[in-house]
C-alpha cells in the first residue's frame, strides 16, 4: 500500500498572514530531499497557499506513522527557526505544542492521509486552502460524489452508479458516523450544512471498497480553546476510473461558496479558487484562497504539480468571487459578514459583558393603558385601536 500524506502548519507569515517566505520553503525543501535520500520518504513537495506551508509526501508508513509525523514536526520546527531569525509574523503560530508525542494529533499542524495500491494510472488532486476551516470542503465533496447535477459519473459510470459512503465527524463532541449515499443525503445535509461543527472527513467508493477522499479536519480553537489563527485546511481527491474524472472533482469550485475565515478567521467570504503565484490574501486577509494541484503517481512518485486552477474557465468565478467580497465587505461589522457571537474566533464580548454589566437596566414596564369612561376594558381582548 502507498501513504499520500499532506501534512501542514503555518510556521510564520510574510509579510503579515499573507504568504511564506522563500527561505521557509528552502529550509523545507532540503529537509524533505533529505528525507527521500535516506528512504523515508518515496517522494516529496514542498508548496504553500497564503502563510500555510504543505510536505506532499507519499511513503510506506501507512496513515498516523510516527516516523513521517515526526519528520513533518521538525520540518516546521526548522522553518520556525528560519521565520524567527527574520522576524517574519506569528513564527511557529501553528505548533501547539513543545513536545512531539508520537502523532501530530492535537499539536497544531493539519494533516490529510490517503492509503490505497497504486492503480496503473493514479491522478490526484490535492487542494490547500488558506484563510479557512476544515468544512469549507463539504460543499465541493457533496457536490462532487453525491450531485449528479455536478459529477455525471454517479448516473453514467457503472462504478459510480452506487455511490460513496461519507465518514462525518462532530468536531465538537468528537465522534462520527458514516452516511450511506445516495440513501442518506437529507440526513448527511442536515449535517453538513453545518460546517463549523460537522466536517466530512472521509469519503469511499461502494463499488471499489476503495478510499476516494480526505480531508485534514482539525480546528485549531478547539484545540488550542483560544483563537490561534484559522485552520487552513487541505484535501486529497484520488480520480478517474471509477472514481470522480479531474473535472468533476474540479467543477464545485466554479462556484466560489462563502466560507467562514477572512479577517481575524471571523468573517463570511467567498472561496477563491486561484493559480498557485495568486495564493496570497491580501484584500482583508482573504478572500480565502483555494488552489488545486495536479499529481500522476508512478511508483509512488509524483509527477507534477499541474496547476488546475490556471484555467481561464475559472476566471468568471474568480470575478464572481470579488463581487461577493464588495458586497460582504460594505456589511463591516454586521452578521453575516461577521461570523455570529457563538462562532466568532476574537471576541472582547465577556469583558464588554462584564464592564457593562451594571449599566444594563430591565425596559420599562409598558405605560398603563387609558381606558375612556364608559367602555368596558372587556370589549377588546388585547387588541389596541
Ligand atoms: P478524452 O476523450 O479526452 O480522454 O476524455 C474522456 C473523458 O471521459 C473526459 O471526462
Ligand atoms: P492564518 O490562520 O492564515 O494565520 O490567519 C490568521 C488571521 O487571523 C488572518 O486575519
Ligand atoms: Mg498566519
Ligand atoms: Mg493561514
Ligand atoms: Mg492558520
Amino acid at each position: 500500500m502507498l501513504t499520500l500524506s499532506i501534512v501542514k502548519a503555518d510556521t510564520g507569515g510574510y509579510v503579515g498572514h499573507s504568504a511564506v517566505h522563500p527561505d521557509m520553503v528552502a529550509e523545507a525543501q532540503r529537509a524533505v530531499d533529505r528525507a527521500i535520500q535516506n528512504g523515508l520518504l518515496i517522494d516529496a513537495q514542498v508548496v504553500t497557499c497564503g502563510d500555510d506551508l504543505s510536505l506532499i509526501m507519499t511513503h510506506r508508513y501507512g496513515r498516523d506513522s510516527h516516523l513521517v509525523h515526526g519528520f513533518a514536526w521538525e520540518t516546521f520546527r526548522a522553518t520556525t527557526r528560519v521565520a524567527q531569525d527574520l522576524g517574519l509574523y506569528g513564527a511557529g503560530q501553528d505548533l501547539l505544542s513543545d513536545a512531539f508525542s508520537g502523532n501530530l494529533r492535537g499539536l497544531g499542524p493539519g494533516y490529510a492521509e490517503i492509503e490505497f495500491e497504486e492503480r496503473p494510472s493514479e491522478p490526484v488532486l490535492c487542494f490547500l486552502a488558506d484563510k479557512t476551516e476544515p468544512g469549507a470542503w463539504n460543499l465541493p465533496l457533496y457536490k462532487i460524489f453525491a450531485d449528479p447535477f455536478n459529477t455525471p459519473g454517479l448516473v453514467i459510470d457503472a462504478k459510480m452508479h452506487a455511490g460513496f459512503v461519507f465518514e462525518v465527524y462532530d468536531l465538537y463532541e468528537d465522534k462520527r458516523i458514516e452516511f450511506d449515499c445516495p440513501a442518506d443525503l437529507y440526513d448527511m445535509l442536515m449535517f453538513i450544512g453545518s460546517p463549523a461543527r460537522y466536517v466530512i472527513h472521509s469519503v469511499r467508493s461502494k463499488a471499489l471498497s476503495e478510499a476516494a477522499a480526505v480531508t485534514s479536519t482539525q480546528r485549531l480553537s478547539l484545540i488550542a480553546g483560544k483563537y490561534v489563527g484559522k485552520d487552513d485546511p487541505v484535501m486529497v481527491v484520488r480520480c478517474q476510473s471509477g472514481l470522480p474524472s479531474i473535472g468533476e472533482a474540479l467543477e464545485p469550485f466554479a462556484f466560489p461558496h462563502t466560507v467562514a475565515g477572512s479577517m481575524r478567521g471571523s468573517h463570511h467570504a467567498p472561496l477563491m479558487p486561484v493559480r498557485l503565484e495568486d495564493a496570497t490574501p491580501n484584500r482583508f486577509d482573504g478572500p480565502p484562497r483555494v488552489v488545486g494541484l495536479g499529481f500522476q503517481i508512478k511508483d509512488g512518485k509524483l509527477i507534477g504539480p499541474r496547476d488546475m486552477f490556471a484555467d481561464p474557465a475559472f476566471d468568471r468565478a474568480r470575478a464572481q468571487a470579488n463581487e461577493v467580497m464588495d458586497y460582504l465587505r460594505r456589511h463591516g461589522p454586521f452578521e453575516p459578514h461577521r461570523l455570529p457571537l457563538d462562532e466568532l474566533e476574537y471576541t472582547t464580548m465577556p469583558e464588554l459583558e462584564k464592564r457593562l454589566a451594571d449599566r444594563w437596566s430591565p425596559l420599562p414596564a409598558p405605560a398603563a393603558e387609558q381606558v375612556p369612561a364608559g367602555e368596558a376594558a372587556s370589549s377588546v381582548s388585547g387588541l389596541r385601536r
